[in-house]
């Protein structure tokens, strides 16, 4: 019989892809989506498997230990990979008591669920935790992070998910609970949320709006396309150490102005508008607070161990992407419909 394996925030960005790789990849596992649909989660990122056989989906919110026990003993899941969470820095900056409750004490409950139901034997069970390359905090010009480099959040976001992994680990090192751990750069791809940098810009470009470039423009992300994350995921998942972590990156480094740059070239050509018409509309904005300067991941371990490649490079995947939000603007108006104009206005009036 195949497994039973529990993904959590399946419906938000990154989650809704390894969600379809799973579901797609194999056919005799079951695959149990829980999501509390935040404003990030959204289940029209899933109408293409949503009818599948091995497909559930479960709303709960992982702050609610009693909820997510009960979930736990209904479907006794072989395997979680845990993905929920809030994920974006300038909202973290705003409320950082929701990511404490969110990526600490949920990532906490789905800990001792997991404990608590595979307690009697351990052997094929993991829990992989999905975190991300700010923990590390800060590079300067040079060097990139390894899986042996310290610690040093700056954000509430990054500062939450370095706590959720330090829990991660303990759990393994005081109970012996199977885990693994992958830390990966920026993504990007269809259906990420209009907050984020590139899909914002994509927006307000289309929209003819400011692109608002915090500080002088010159820090640096390594960015990865989201389908690659989730095939990173899905090696991690069933060819990894247990009890290793795992550094994913595609060796991409851009810093901000020149990625926008980029975006706007190729979204001139798309849509058709003069060569240097979106570019027109970069804005210089006040800077993010504590904002990092350089992330860069060293991706040599998964390369190394698990043969892992991203498949595309960054031109071709931000092309995917920005045919996927062409063809897809009804997804994109349902999502920065509502709350989201007033996150925009917050955000963005106060600094313009
Ligand atoms: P996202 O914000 O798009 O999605 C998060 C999902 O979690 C949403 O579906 C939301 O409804 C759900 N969620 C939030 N709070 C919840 C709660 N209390 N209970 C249950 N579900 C809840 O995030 P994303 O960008 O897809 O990131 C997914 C994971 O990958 C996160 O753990 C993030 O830290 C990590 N990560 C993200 C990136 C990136 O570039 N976006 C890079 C590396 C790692
Ligand atoms: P973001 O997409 O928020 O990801 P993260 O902060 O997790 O790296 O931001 C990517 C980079 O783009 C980061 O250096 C902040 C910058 N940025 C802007 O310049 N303007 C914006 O409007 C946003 C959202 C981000």
């Amino acid at each position: 019989m195949g497994k039973t394996i529990l993904i959590t925030g399946g419906a938000g960005f990154i989650g809704s892809h390894v969600v379809r790789e799973f579901v797609y990849n194999y056919p005799s596992y079951k695959i149990i989506n829980l999501d509390a649909l935040t404003y990030a989660g959204n289940l029209e990122n899933l109408t293409d498997i949503q009818n599948a056989d091995n497909y559930e989906f479960v709303k709960a919110d992982i702050t609610d230990q009693n909820k997510i026990n009960r979930i736990f003993e209904q479907y006794k899941p072989d395997g979680v990979i845990h993905l929920a969470a809030e994920s974006h820095v300038d909202r973290s900056i705003t409320d950082p008591t929701a990511f404490v409750m969110t990526n600490v004490i949920g990532t906490v409950n789905l800990l001792n669920a997991a404990k608590e139901l595979w307690k009697d034997n351990f052997e094929g069970k993991l829990f992989h935790h999905v975190s991300t390359d700010e923990v590390y905090g800060t590079l300067g010009d040079n060097g990139l992070f390894t899986e042996e480099t310290a610690y040093d959040p700056h954000s509430p976001y990054s500062a939450s998910k370095a706590s959720s992994d330090h829990f991660v680990r303990a759990y393994h090192d005081t109970y012996g609970l199977p885990i693994v751990l992958t830390n990966c750069s920026n993504n990007y791809g269809p259906n990420h949320f209009p907050e984020k940098l590139i899909p914002l810009c994509i927006h307000n470009i289309l929209n003819n709006k400011p692109l608002p470039i915090y500080g002088d423009g010159k820090f640096t992300r390594d960015w990865l396309f989201v389908k690659d994350h989730a095939r990173a995921i899905d090696l991690v998942f069933h060819k990894g150490q247990i009890g290793a972590s795992y550094n994913v990156g595609g060796f991409n480094e851009w810093q901000n102005i020149d990625l926008v740059k980029e975006l706007c070239k190729q979204m001139d050509q798309k849509l058709n508008r003069t060569p240097g018409t979106s570019a027109q509309l970069i804005t210089f904005v006040k800077d993010r607070p504590g904002h990092d300067l350089r992330y860069a991941i060293d991706a040599t371990k998964i390369n190394k161990e698990l043969g892992y490649q991203p498949s595309v490079t960054f031109e071709e995947g931000l092309s995917i992407t920005i045919d996927w939000f062409l063809s897809n603007k009804e997804w994109l108006e349902h999502v920065t419909s509502g709350d989201y104009q007033k996150y925009y206005d917050k955000q963005y009036n106060k600094s313009n």
